[in-house]
């Protein structure tokens, strides 16, 4: 996510906007950019790269400013570069905006915009609002508040919008609709930031703000209100974290944070994907819908979790698009003479976008005449920019090694190529794609529902500190969940981890199993598969082997022979590894911080591998 800060107030403002946008910079970013007030005109400045990019070319000349705002971009809609960088201005270069999230409906404003006359700069969402807020303002009669609050009305999306103007610099607007906007309260002086580690330096007093409330700052007070402009009362509190909590939201860990960010990750990867005509909107695929008909196969490529993503994306596209799916260890595939076609296409699935076996095996593939879709998480890395098409997942930046919201969003990726494929191969009509699309909806709601009865899983896990090898079992879908979790086991907890297809088990895991084995049976999804009783019953196996058995298991589904259930929502079954994995990722949390383990940097692990 995008890194925000604003002030107003005695100090130069280049100060705590600097060292705001630095205590932001664990979030991730690929751009900087500062618009400091002065009497009629704005000073803006921003750069691709780090922020010393931006500290550099931050010249002597720097006027004295007391207020401005600033910003860390996270690549979402446009490259990485310095046009895109925010702040965006409209054209008169007198009014700036930064922003964090996605208008959703960014294109059709755009439009109207040129088509009044406003003149573009960037390829982001965000300039759009720079313009719309120009007029507005100037219907307004010059007030910025009243043009915000009237500019979010026809706004679409999930967004933290700050804006300036020249005319009042020592006056910032501020709104957020999904996304956090905090106010930190000083003596004289005012602060608006994505989370409080940007001003916790200066203040420990903070508003949070409510879901579309508008504020106001200035040096000597602030304003709140809702888009009709009534007054809301300012609900302050006291920061009780060091700046280094204040980093991880108060979590202990990244890990922890961004496990719990999951429910907006998969929300902001959905948003925007459903046209009105009940139709999935992958334009950026570019495909012809006869090069979709034509589609004899589907190759995966991937490493690690995003393999096992991978492993999701098949037994869904194969469900609904009819089409066949080999996935591959991308660094296995490299070495291996596939057969590859023009009506081959390879799904290169990668968080990072710039692990070098995914790379190596997407160069062999397009050599062999493959056409390239990358799923990626960070905009314009090296893989999207050597595929032929990205769709970018909307997780935000992931800090902890071990993925977690990312593998959750790489999931949804993959359901909605699967579902374009089906609409567009005709295999699903409108009603039967709208019926699973308003099913994946629910999903972030369901895994906040997981999430707010965690601590149990919590402290069941630390009872299993010491144990030294845990069996993950689980079939169909329910077969690379227990292959994540074991991963994410292996990862955090350094201990022997396995995940076998529950039909796998007699045909020799079943010899691992000794009195006082630790197993977790992930339980398939819906009765459709008539797998619950097949799994059930390899539960009875591992028990009467002396296993203890711990069973993830949607609610109301029937559970025999288990020590412990972990009960998830229901969804229909090609769903439910969304869900199913959360236990699973808390589980191998839990067990690192009980072990002692560094959990957001494990040993000997690097969260980009860029060596074969
Ligand atoms: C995930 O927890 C691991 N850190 C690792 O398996 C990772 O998924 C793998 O290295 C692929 O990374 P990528 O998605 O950035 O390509």
């Amino acid at each position: 996510m995008c890194g925000i800060v604003g002030y107003t107030g005695p100090q130069s403002a280049i100060t705590p906007l600097i060292e705001g946008l630095r205590r932001l910079e664990y979030r991730g970013y690929d751009s900087a950019g500062i618009a400091l007030g002065t009497p009629n005109k704005l000073f803006v400045e921003k750069r691709a790269g780090k922020l010393g990019n931006l500290e550099a070319a931050l010249n002597a000349t720097l006027p004295l400013t007391h207020s401005g705002i600033g910003h860390t971009r996270w690549a979402t809609h446009g490259g990485p570069t310095d046009r895109n960088a925010h702040p965006h201005l409209d054209n008169e270069g007198k009014l700036a905006v930064i922003h964090n999230g996605i208008i959703e409906n960014y294109t059709q404003l755009k439009a109207e915009l040129i088509g009044r006359g406003h003149k573009f700069e960037s390829e982001t969402d965000t300039e759009s609002v720079a313009h719309l807020l120009s007029d507005l303002r100037r219907s307004h009669g010059g007030d910025l508040s009243a043009a915000m609050r009237e500019a979010v009305k026809s706004l679409r999306g999930s967004f933290t919008l700050l804006a300036i103007h020249a005319d009042a610099p020592e006056v910032i607007v501020g709104v957020r609709r999904n996304s956090p906007l905090v106010v930190g309260l000083g003596k004289g002086e005012n602060f608006l930031a994505s989370d409080v580690a940007a001003f916790i330096d200066y203040t420990k007093r903070a508003v949070e703000l409510g879901q579309d409330e508008v504020v106001t700052i200035r040096p000597d007070g602030i304003e709140i209100t809702d888009l009709d402009g009534n007054a809301v009362k300012p609900k302050e509190y006291a920061i009780t974290w060091d700046a280094s909590a204040a980093q991880k939201g108060g979590y202990q860990h990244f890990m922890l944070k961004e496990i719990f960010e999951q429910p907006k990750a998969v929300a902001d990867t959905l948003l925007g994907r459903l046209g009105k005509n009940n139709e999935i909107l992958l334009d950026e695929l570019h495909l012809t819908k006869e090069e979709v008909r034509s589609l004899k196969k589907i190759i995966v490529l991937a490493c690690g979790t995003a393999y096992h993503a991978g492993m999701i994306a098949k037994y869904a596209i194969e469900n609904w698009a009819k089409v066949a799916v080999e996935v591959e260890v991308a660094s296995e595939f490299r070495y291996r003479d596939s057969v590859i076609d023009k009506d081959t296409l390879v799904i290169a699935i990668s968080q990072s976008g710039e692990t070098m076996d995914t790379l190596m095996a997407l160069r062999h593939a397009k050599v062999e005449g493959a056409k390239i879709l990358a799923v990626c998480n960070t905009n314009s890395s090296t893989i999207p920019r050597e595929s032929d098409a990205v769709l970018y997942t909307h997780a935000g930046p992931e800090i902890a090694v071990a993925s977690t919201k990312a593998f959750l969003t790489q999931v949804v990726a993959v359901y909605l190529i699967g579902l374009y494929l089906a609409q567009t191969r005709g295999v699903m009509d409108s009603d039967e794609v709208r019926e699973i699309f308003d099913s994946m909806n629910e999903l972030p709601a369901k895994i906040e529902q997981i999430l707010e009865t965690v601590e149990p899983l919590r402290e069941l896990t630390r009872s299993f500190a010491k144990e030294n090898s845990v069996l993950f079992l689980g079939r169909n879908v329910g077969f690379p969940v227990a292959l994540e979790g074991a991963l994410k086991l292996k990862e955090l907890a350094y201990m022997h981890a396995e995940g076998f297809a529950g039909g796998e088990l007699k045909h020799g895991p079943i010899a691992l199993i000794e009195e006082g084995s630790l197993v977790i049976a992930v339980l398939p999804f819906g009765h459709e598969y008539g797998l619950d009783e097949k799994m059930l019953s390899n539960v009875q196996e591992v028990k009467a082997r002396g296993a203890k058995v711990i069973v993830i298991a949607e609610e109301g589904a029937e559970v025999t022979g288990a020590a412990h259930t972990i009960r998830i929502p229901s969804a229909p079954a090609l769903l439910q590894p969304i869900l199913a994995t959360v236990p699973l990722q808390v589980f191998a949390y839990e067990m690192a911080v009980a072990r002692g383990n560094d959990v957001d940097q494990p040993r000997n692990l690097a969260k980009s591998v860029t060596v074969e």
